[in-house]
């Protein structure tokens, strides 16, 4: 296997509620590695902890109310969570860049878009104007515009959703980042310009080799994106596998549930599936020999690892489907 590029380990990100001072975990202990030149994918309904992650691994989560309680993001041999802004800086925003849901949070709507994109450059590359400005159109044609000139000169306003997500990439690309992290980078825009970005973000994968986690609630985009993939619930992981393993053989009930939740054109059914209050627990692992219950290594008092070959699932013994009915009573 590659080299491991970015490391979380057992991250314990949570948010201290100021109406009443309890505690959201927000992510809770959570650990996975990102490989040189693989796509990760992280998968989870919504409020499981994706783009809390992303954040922190950005340095972005609002401290209070959020906090860490423990855990570390080694990069580059640093953990980000620890080492100084200045060396966390030069990180941030250059070796590791971020596409957001929505592209306008990442976008200045009162700036040019060649404004925005060259700022990048003179920042991060000390790039001159001249070289920064052919930079930038070079990789607006990259990123599929068709005329970058006029885009470039153009505000956000003048793009439609499709072309505003493709700025967000090029900008997102353009200091060669060695890991890129998709945060549902398709999920506001139409089905039809979906597919398009997708395709893009396959095609640029192919191109650059660069590293990407790729978050989303839905495991048909999951599906197409990623090598491997770490299922996400209630801000714990629920299993880590390659993606041909995950879909031919889903281990953890919760994961099962994702699956039969999807919609299936083929299938005439008004109902929707959803998911039980009550997840059950991975019990055995399939293997050629049958099912096996594989050697755990115990983690704290609650989860147990059930690690073989590139497959992990994690046993969550505690309950936590009552805590979270408590907490919406209140
Ligand atoms: N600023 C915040 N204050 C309190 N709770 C937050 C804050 N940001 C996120 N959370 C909580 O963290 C949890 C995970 O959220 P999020 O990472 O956005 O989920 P996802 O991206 O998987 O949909 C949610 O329960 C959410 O309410
Ligand atoms: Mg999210």
């Amino acid at each position: 296997m590659n080299e491991k590029l970015l490391e979380v380990k057992n991250l314990k990100l949570y948010f201290k509620l100021e109406e009443d001072q309890s505690i959201v975990k927000a992510v809770d202990d959570v650990s996975f590695d990102v490989y040189e030149g693989e796509t990760l994918g992280i998968v989870g309904e919504s409020g499981s902890g994706k783009s809390v992650t992303t954040m922190a691994i950005m340095g972005l989560v609002p401290m209070p109310p959020g906090f860490i309680d423990g855990g570390e993001i080694i990069f580059d041999n640093k953990d980000l969570l620890t080492s100084s802004k200045e060396e966390t800086r030069k990180i941030r925003g250059n070796d590791i860049s971020v596409i957001f849901q929505e592209p306008m949070t990442s976008l200045n709507p009162v700036l040019t878009i060649g404004d925005q994109l060259t700022e990048v450059l003179f920042y991060h590359q000390k790039l001159n104007k001249r070289d920064a400005k052919a930079k930038a159109i070079d990789m607006l044609e990259k990123v599929g515009i068709v005329d970058p000139e006029r885009i470039f000169s153009g505000y956000p306003h003048n793009l439609s959703g499709g072309q505003r997500q493709r700025v967000v990439i090029a900008m997102a690309l353009l200091c060669d980042p060695k890991l890129l992290i998709a945060d549902e980078p398709t999920t506001a825009l139409d089905v039809t310009i979906q597919a398009e970005i997708l395709k893009l973000l396959n095609d640029i994968k192919k191109e650059f080799k660069t590293s990407t986690i790729f978050i989303t609630h839905d495991l048909g985009v999951i599906a197409e994106m990623a090598d491997r993939v770490v299922v996400m619930y209630q801000g714990k992981v629920m299993e880590v596998a390659s993606i041909q393993d995950l879909f031919d053989n889903p281990l953890h009930p919760y994961t099962l549930g994702l699956m039969k939740s999807m919609p299936n054109i083929e299938e005439d059914s008004d109902v929707l599936y959803s998911m039980p209050d009550k997840i059950g627990h991975p019990i055995a692992v399939k293997t050629s020999n049958g099912y096996t219950l594989l050697e755990g290594e115990y983690h704290g008092t609650d989860t147990v690892i059930i690690k073989h070959a590139n497959r992990e699932l994690r046993v969550h013994l505690q309950d936590r489907s009552a805590e979270k009915k408590e907490d919406s009573n209140v």
